[in-house]
């Protein structure tokens, strides 16, 4: 299959000076430069969603729960899904994302094929296994009984979980098909995650799909570094009937504290705006 043709128009670029892991091209020519920093404590962690222009992530409807249907038809999303998965170590969403989309698998060659035999150049280049580590969040370990990661043998799959987690998944057919990783009793910890993701499985770039309650924890936590957002023009709205998930979930900052996501770099393609963003810490230091 020959690579389809994408088109960024680049409205806004600032790369920065940083050191780590480049991109090559043929991505340079389509995106631009785009470096991301590897540590040796714990991974650059880089989220990734498509939100409405009122900054909602679904529906909620059950004909349309997940992102596919905020973002429209965008080759360029699906492109930058698949570049942003083919330069990470581990994609992670949380359970509820797989139970809601359990035909979808986190990899660069699902999301968009026809570049994936560049996507696999590329992780070579960078020294990655061939597909990205399928990582998954759940507090309680009940995971679907059945998903189509489960059912490709080239994909290793880590489930992320609390003490509690760990005695149910154990206890289960999944056990045989997944590894386990503890990372708190009751609540997932972030920051033990991450440097347990680092530490024991070489994750040194993870890339997070969502859902809005795993961002929230992860922002909660001060673990995000780098966060790409698909702008789609639709509005979604909300309502008391029709609650509708937005970006960030399950946090509530007090003035002061927030972080703040700050656009480094913004695309058009059609009527969807590629912002990508670095994210400052106030305790940190930055302003
Ligand atoms: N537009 C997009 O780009 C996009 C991307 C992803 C998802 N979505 C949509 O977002 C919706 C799902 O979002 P969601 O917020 O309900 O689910 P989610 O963030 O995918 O998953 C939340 C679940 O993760 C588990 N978890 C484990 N550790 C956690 C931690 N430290 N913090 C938070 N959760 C942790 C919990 O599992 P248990 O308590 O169940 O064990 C929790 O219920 C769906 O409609 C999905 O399609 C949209």
């Amino acid at each position: 299959m020959s690579p389809d043709p994408v088109h960024i128009e680049i409205l806004l670029t600032d790369p920065g000076s940083r050191d780590g892991r480049r991109l090559t091209s043929p991505f340079v020519e389509v995106y631009g430069e785009w470096t991301l920093p590897l540590f040796p404590d714990r991974p650059w962690v880089m989220v990734n969603f498509v939100a409405s222009h009122d900054g909602r992530v679904s529906y909620a409807l059950p004909d349309a729960m997940g992102g596919g249907s905020v973002a429209g038809h965008c080759p360029a999303d699906t492109w930058l899904m698949g570049l942003s998965r083919a330069r990470a170590d581990a994609v992670m969403v949380g359970d509820s994302t797989l139970r809601i989309e359990p035909e979808h698998i986190w990899t660069p060659r699902f999301i968009h094929p026809s570049w994936s035999e560049e996507f696999t150049r590329l992780r070579e280049h960078d020294g990655l296994r061939p597909e990205p580590l399928q990582v998954f969040l759940s507090l309680d370990g009940r995971l679907p009984d059945h998903a189509a990661v489960y059912e490709d043998p080239t994909l290793e799959i880590l489930v992320v979980t609390t003490t509690e987690g760990r005695r149910h998944l154990s206890g289960s057919p999944l056990a045989s098909r997944v590894e386990i990783m503890v990372a708190g009793d009751e609540r997932v910890d972030p920051t033990v995650m991450m440097a347990g993701l680092r530490r024991d499985h070489g994750v040194s770039v993870l890339l997070c799909e969502g859902g809005p309650r795993v961002y929230g924890s992860l922002l909660g936590a001060g673990v995000v570094d780098e966060v790409l957002i698909t702008r789609s023009p639709l509005v979604i709205g909300a309502s008391p009937d029709h609650p509708r998930p937005s970006l960030v979930e399950g946090v509530a900052f007090e003035p002061g504290t927030s972080p703040r996501v700050v656009p480094r770099m913004i695309g058009r393609s059609g009527d969807h705006l590629l912002v990508r963003h670095d994210v400052e810490w106030p305790h940190r230091g930055e302003s």
